[in-house]
């Protein structure tokens, strides 16, 4: 946890933010995997990670704005319990790590809950909590989406979204360990092993740092499928190998990157000339960042470079720029080149990307622009990723062929020829700075010569 000081702070600035009424924040509670007591990892929900920094099951917390009352509900464990776990801190001692003097046993919740004054709560999105405000409220679990406080959901949002500088040290070595999961995938894959056996690789080297993976890992001959989570098949001499896994250090903040490898050790010359093509629309991606500006010119930046960058070998035509406002350039980039990071790999995703990444603004509607979850204007504290790629996805090419899309900008024949390409993905994280754009973490291999070299 972090210092007591800084979980009050935020807490006061929550209140002062959302102005009046009650706040009720749900902790996660155990997940089940197939019976009660076999449950799966357990994660924290975020936003209550945030307020409070406790990472233990069962807890739910009431913030009365107007009483400026704190109190954190739960249920300590049982003799019976300590028996089977081992000792455990009791609720108020975690509570007294993050400044809340007062706890009370979980069914006291409803009392806390003064029915003629505006109860704020977010958008759930797990089961039990659904059901636990229905009991309390009597909001029903399909009423949720549509009754949630869109006051409170801004001011956690607005909060969460600028990193503090320790929240940034606690990125960084997210990042650090996630660099060491895909440099042992650099050194590791060889033909004839299974996708299996180097996801399990990239899981040790999060495992054994104490954490665990921020998302399921993608380790995949198949990278065209943008969060392909298949690991069945052999991996074979001549094919790409794309891994998009990060790590979450026990203080629940993540890491997201990705990369790929060469099975062959080296990379064919068709391989290298739209690796290279990828790296140029990462380093414009890059180049376009600036403080104040929006997240969208990072996209549009590595779409032209992408658009561009196939031109010249003969896969695309036309005006860049007209092919980019029809959204043609999305047969090779159907998706956004970054998103918000931080407790969430895609942070606060359940509080509505229309708030995380567009300040309320709409989304676009056209297909690959509407997958972007980040284009409003950069902020100094904001972390994000930039991961633009290139796709060959034969569904895809075989539907907007068929239907004779785009005849002025694609070269269907061309792209044809390569739709068993596979997919090329490289993938870092940025902080925002009043200086510019920082890389959080070591620098991962990335160029043709690094991945190569670590590839023996
Ligand atoms: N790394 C998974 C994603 O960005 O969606
Ligand atoms: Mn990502």
């Amino acid at each position: 946890m972090f210092q007591k000081d800084t979980y009050v702070e935020r807490r006061k600035i929550l209140k002062n933010k959302v102005g009046a009424g009650i706040i009720l924040l749900f902790g996660n509670d155990e997940s089940p995997m197939n019976y009660t007591d076999n449950t799966y990892h357990f994660r924290q929900d975020s936003t209550f990670m945030y307020y409070f920094g406790i990472n233990h099951p069962g807890l739910a917390a009431v913030i009365d704005i107007d009483n400026n009352k704190e109190i954190i509900f739960g249920d300590d464990y049982t003799i019976d319990d300590i028996v089977w776990m081992g000792p455990q801190a009791s609720i108020a001692d975690k509570a007294a790590l993050c400044g809340v003097k007062k706890v009370m046993p979980a069914k006291a919740l409803g009392s806390a809950l003064d029915k003629h004054k505006k109860v704020h709560f977010l958008p759930l999105y797990r089961p039990e909590n659904k059901i636990k405000l229905f009991e309390l409220l009597n909001v029903r679990p399909a009423a949720v989406l549509s009754s949630y406080s869109l006051d409170l959901v801004q001011a956690v949002v607005s909060q969460r979204e600028i990193k503090s500088y320790e929240e940034i040290e606690q990125l960084h070595q997210a990042v650090n360990v996630s660099v060491d999961m895909h440099v042992a995938a650099m050194k590791y894959i060889r033909p004839g092993m299974t996708e299996a056996e180097v996801a399990a690789e990239i899981h040790k080297v999060a495992l054994a740092a104490g954490g665990n993976i921020s998302f399921p890992i993608i380790a995949t001959i198949n990278g065209q499928t943008l969060h392909n989570h298949y690991h069945g098949n052999t991996i074979k001499d001549g094919d790409l190998f794309l891994v998009d896994a990060g790590y979450e250090n026990q203080m629940c903040y993540a890491g997201d990157l990705s990369s790929t490898i060469p099975v062959s050790k080296k990379f064919s010359p068709e391989q290298k000339e739209i690796y290279q093509i990828t790296l140029s629309a990462h380093q414009a991606a890059i180049d376009a960042l600036e403080l104040g500006q929006p997240f969208k010119n990072a996209h549009m930046a590595a779409c032209t470079a992408i658009f561009d960058g196939l031109k010249a070998m003969g896969f695309t035509k036309g005006s860049t720029s007209d092919a980019l406002e029809t959204g043609a350039h999305a047969l090779f980039f159907p998706c956004g080149t970054g998103h918000m990071m931080g407790l969430d790999v895609h942070d606060m995703e359940d509080l509505g990307e229309v708030w995380v990444g567009y300040n309320g603004q709409p989304k676009s509607t056209q297909f690959g622009l509407k997958s972007l979850r980040l284009a409003k204007p950069l902020c100094a504290g904001h972390v994000f990723t930039i991961e633009p790629g290139i796709y060959f996805i034969p569904e895809l090419i075989d539907l907007w062929m068929g239907q004779g899309k785009f005849r002025e900008f694609i070269n269907w024949d061309k792209v044809n020829s390569y739709r068993n390409f596979g997919g090329i993905r490289n993938e870092e994280d940025f902080v925002m700075t009043d200086k510019g754009a920082c890389l959080l973490g070591k620098p991962k291999p990335k160029s043709i010569d690094e991945v190569e070299a670590l590839r023996g």
